[in-house]
């Protein structure tokens, strides 16, 4: 199976959540239009990320984790929550940016101090299931 797509569709995952962390520290200097800059280019990359994971997903046969014993659990535990937070994620991203762009600030600013975070752990989590998938070795113990 074609290893560069796993690797390009972390890439994409991962530049989303360094764009992230770029605009929370603008709009923390007060500067919105940096702010709204990298917030676009955030939501840019994880629809293309989107875009490229539901192409993989029905195109090609996904790979089973074949580690076990503790590695098992974490990995599942870990890929579980990764999917059930990247579900609830898309519409909370939607709601961010609609009140954000409809100059609704303060709404924008509540529901965006719940989606960053849990954008984060959806960043973090896709990265470190690639990693436990395609990059480390687990050996039944
Ligand atoms: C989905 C993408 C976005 C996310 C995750 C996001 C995230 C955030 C966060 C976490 C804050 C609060 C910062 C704090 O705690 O002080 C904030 C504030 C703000 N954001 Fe965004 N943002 C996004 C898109 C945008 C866009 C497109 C604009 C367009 C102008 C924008 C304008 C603002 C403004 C003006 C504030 C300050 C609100 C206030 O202090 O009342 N944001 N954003």
């Amino acid at each position: 199976m074609e290893t560069w797509l796993p690797l390009l569709n972390t890439a994409l995952i991962v530049i989303s959540g360094i764009a992230l962390l770029v605009g929370y520290f603008f709009i923390r200097q007060g500067n919105i239009t940096n702010h709204r800059r990298a917030m676009l280019t955030a939501t840019t990359f994880a629809a293309l990320f989107l875009i490229v994971y539901v192409a993989r997903f029905f195109l090609i046969d996904t790979k089973i984790f074949t580690g076990e014993g503790w590695a098992r659990a974490v990995y599942y535990v870990i890929l579980i929550s990764h999917m059930i937070l990247a579900t609830v994620i898309a519409p909370l991203v939607l709601i961010t940016l609609y009140r954000a762009l409809t100059r609704q600030y303060p709404k924008h600013r509540r529901i965006a101090r719940v989606t960053l975070p849990l954008w984060l752990y959806v960043v973090v989590t896709g990265w470190l299931v690639y990693l436990m998938l395609y990059q480390l070795s687990f050996t039944a113990t």
